[in-house]
């Protein structure tokens, strides 16, 4: 079933999904030479608390931290731990809030130091790949429409779309009703209609889209063990156009 929104519900979920933003703001700032993903994930931890959200990726369905970060060949859903970040590595970070019963949901991977040119065009083409599955989420359109548009961005860039995960619906609950994958047809799937809300969340991968779930139930690495990037908002469908909802609005942190 899928939950459709009114503008008021849709208004509390920009603030629950500006403080998300903020959030991964945070985390943005916070990656730097020999930090650990743990770290990195009490910074976060505390910020949400502090501004009244409740981090809601922690025990969802028995994930250990507030958030995911997945370094290098890692996809989503890595563990926070004692790894240090190091010059070079790109590090995905994936994080939701949950503030007023309205849940926030976004992701970016950001580059630490100095980071490969092919590595930073694989975060240009995720990135910019999310953009153009946004714009394509009107109403009216299909989910074939947004999944095609990220899927031909990327895919023109030499980059490969991960299928094995996917994007959603999101509202009272981190997932919702549909599935927004990140490949598809034109004028295919579901049509959208102003009211719903759903992430546009590209996980894209340098090498082949194969990836695998470890042995720990969570981290999702690439198969071939090349670099993967992912971002992702939360995006609202109305009548003019597709609005985000993860915008961050603090300066500083
Ligand atoms: N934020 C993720 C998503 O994009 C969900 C993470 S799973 C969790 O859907 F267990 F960490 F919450
Ligand atoms: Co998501």
């Amino acid at each position: 079933m899928i939950v459709l929104k009114n503008p008021q519900q849709l208004t509390k979920m920009k603030v629950a999904g500006e403080m998300t933003a903020n959030a991964l703001r945070v985390a943005g700032k916070a990656i730097e030479q020999g930090i650990t993903t743990a770290e990195i994930d009490n910074i976060v931890r505390h910020y949400i608390v502090k501004q009244g959200g409740i981090p809601s990726c922690l025990n969802y369905n028995g994930f250990p931290a507030a958030t995911c970060i997945s370094v290098n060949n890692g996809v989503i859903h890595g563990i926070p731990g004692d790894y240090k970040i190091k010059n070079g590595d790109i590090v995905s970070v994936d994080l939701c809030v949950l503030y007023d019963g309205w849940q926030g949901d976004c992701a970016a991977t950001f580059p630490c130091g100095e980071i490969s040119l092919k590595a930073q065009q694989l975060i240009d083409a995720t990135r910019e790949g999310m953009f153009q599955g946004i714009a394509a989420a009107k109403a009216g359109s299909r989910l074939g429409d947004v999944g095609h548009a990220v899927q031909q961005y990327v895919e023109d860039r030499g980059f490969s779309v991960v299928r094995q995960f996917v994007g959603h619906g999101i509202g009272k609950k981190m997932h919702e009703e549909p599935d927004v994958p990140n490949y598809g047809k034109p004028g295919h799937g579901l049509r959208l209609v102003p009211g719903m809300t759903i992430t546009v969340e590209p996980m894209i991968n340098k090498g082949e889209a194969d990836v695998k779930t470890l042995s720990d139930g969570w981290t999702v690495k690439t198969c071939d063990g090349k670099l993967s990037a992912h971002f992702e908002n939360t995006v609202a469908i109305t009548e003019d156009g597709p609005v985000i909802l993860t915008v961050p609005t603090q300066e500083k942190q």
